[in-house]
């Protein structure tokens, strides 16, 4: 898996950059924090102004010719053509544009000032930040996890009841403090520890007339920018207690908090981290050794018994080459293949022998749950790998760009009547999805065929706690070499790929990151001759 920066949602715009002065503040190419204000006692008067603000790493110049570009470690990306106001209004966003001095859009300028700070949005380029002066300190700094994130704040009365979200969580980063969901846009950074306590009282559901009487209460505004982000829930005090599991959608019922949390943050899509292999400690410690140092004591040496006649075919020369059963040949024989040969991409014959291998169910039973006093009937599918629990939680889609015989596009593998069913998807999205995976294995074009292994992740968690979601990876590390020996028999090359983008998959399918959705991606095709061949014994493989 190559690296991705940290940048946000940028890793794939890159242009020119440019080298103007223009909206370059003297001496705050980076730090453009506000001091800490001498009028601090002032600061507790009046409501907290959202603001947006720059990125710590972000400037932007203006040119001559009216464009507007934002820099960033070392990448550039254009903005469009502004007038010298709106310029001049810009400059504010390196301490904080109030959202509300360009909402109107009434003026001209407020709806070029809006334009430019929507599309800097867009880019991952901003923060928000609530404060009480504009030169005083931070109270809360708000930062974008999704593309698509702009701060919303839906209407609150002082009659409703509030409640955290069992998914929301406050944690130690560096020495800030930040409050964050998996199912949230945008992550909070509690700057005021009058703040994080009073939102500790929200454990239990709070009516907002009471919350108001609380000394520290933040503000009518982060409340309703909690509730946005599902970090907060309203409700019904007379239907529920407040501590519904669902928290106004069924399909949470099912998750443990920890598990939603791996999920949205080991997968690409709904977080701004550094993701990938980023080497984060190669300047910190040596790597550890690819073959784990032996235990002391004595050996029982295996060569001589690996090399005995059947059923293992005599070893041939060099460090384990022993075995020659069909499927021990088939495992040495197997390799990652990231470059396919377009001028022969694979048929729809091939692919259908392929998913009929591997994924296709071969037969079905139900049993009754045995939960002492009865229990439900469960169905079960069999299919060509073990998962765990029987669970068959795991989808295929494929995403196809060169198959003889089969239109380009998106498709949903029927695995119980071995079919393929199309799914309308933008091109942008599915270009965006083969792009991502020739990404991720660093090749010179997208795979002919790449299969994202998507989760039902209900399946699996209506009977385990706890285990679900490592179930489910470990699930996928057997599909994955499943799919890999079934294209080694068929002469097929594959590669497994680390990372999938659970928004962007959600976006196609319409099914929400938490019900249905990526774990794990594999790329099909014909091999180019060079890729066909199996890494020389010695040779050292690409790395990844
Ligand atoms: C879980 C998993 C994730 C992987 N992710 C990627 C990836 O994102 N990009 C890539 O090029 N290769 C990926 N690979 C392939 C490995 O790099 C490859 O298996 C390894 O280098 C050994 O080489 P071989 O498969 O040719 O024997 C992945 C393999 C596995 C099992």
């Amino acid at each position: 898996m190559i690296p991705k920066s940290g940048n946000r949602f940028l890793e794939k715009i890159m242009l020119k950059q440019t080298s103007h002065p223009g909206l370059r503040a003297p001496g705050t190419k980076r730090g453009r924090r506000a001091a800490p204000s001498r009028k601090r006692g002032r600061e507790g008067w009046g409501p907290a102004t959202l603001s947006a603000r720059l990125g710590g790493h972000v400037t932007l110049e203006a040119h001559a010719d009216g464009d507007i570009v934002a820099c960033f470690d070392g990448h550039s990306v254009g903005l469009g053509k502004f007038s010298a106001g709106a310029a001049d209004r810009a400059q504010g966003l390196r301490m904080g544009l109030p959202l509300g001095s360009f909402a109107s859009d009434r003026r001209s300028i407020d709806k070029e000032v809006h334009r430019l700070v929507r599309r800097l949005a867009r880019h991952g380029l901003l923060e928000y930040r609530l404060g009480r002066s504009p030169d005083g300190e931070d109270q809360v700094v708000i930062e974008p996890q999704l593309p698509d994130y702009w701060p919303r704040t839906p209407p609150l009365g002082d009659a409703d009841v509030l409640v955290l979200s069992r998914f929301a969580y406050m944690r130690r980063r560096g020495n800030e403090m930040v409050l964050e969901s998996p199912r949230a846009g945008a992550l909070f950074k509690i700057c005021d520890p009058k703040i994080a306590t009073a939102l500790a009282v929200l454990s239990t559901p709070q009516q907002i007339k009471r919350l108001r009487r609380q000394d520290g209460f933040p503000g009518v505004e982060l409340l309703a920018l909690l509730v946005d982000c599902q970090i907060l829930f309203k409700i019904d005090p007379a239907r529920d207690s407040g501590l519904r599991p669902a928290e106004g959608n069924d399909d949470l019922v099912l998750w443990d908090f920890h598990d939603l949390l791996f999920h949205a943050r080991s997968t690409e899509g709904r977080h701004a981290n550094p993701m990938g292999g980023v080497y984060p400690y190669a300047g910190v410690m040596a790597p550890l050794p690819a073959v784990r140092p032996g235990w002391p004591g004595k050996k029982i040496d295996l060569r001589k018994f690996s090399a005995a006649p059947p059923p293992c075919p005599p070893p041939q020369a060099g460090e384990g080459k022993g075995g020659g059963s069909p499927a021990a040949k088939r495992l040495r024989e197997r390799h990652s293949t990231r470059s396919f040969d377009d001028r022969r991409p694979i048929t729809l014959a091939e692919l259908s022998r392929f998913l009929d291998g591997t994924a296709r169910v071969q037969s079905r039973f139900s049993s009754r749950l045995d939960l002492g006093d009865g229990g439900p009937v469960v169905a079960y599918a069999v299919r060509p790998y073990p998962s765990g629990g029987g669970s068959y939680e795991l989808e295929l889609y494929l995403a196809v760009d060169k198959c003889e015989g089969l239109a380009r596009g998106f498709y949903h593998y029927d695995a119980g009547g071995h079919a393929l069913v199309p799914i309308g998807v933008r091109a942008h999205e599915l270009e965006a999805l083969l792009t991502g995976a020739a990404y991720a294995m660093a090749a010179p074009a997208a795979p002919q065929i790449l299969i994202t292994i998507a989760a039902r992740f209900g399946r699996i968690s209506w009977k385990y706690s706890s285990i679900a979601y490592a179930l489910i990876l470990k699930d996928v590390g057997v599909l994955i070499q499943t799919l890999y020996l079934m294209a080694t028999d068929m002469g097929l090359g594959g590669c497994a790929i680390g990372s999938a983008n659970i928004d962007l998959f959600a976006k196609m399918t319409g099914i929400e990151f938490h019900v249905e959705g990526p774990v794990g991606q594999f790329a099909l095709g014909r091999g180019t001759a060079e890729a066909a061949r199996p890494p020389v014994s010695g040779s050292p493989p690409r790395r990844r």
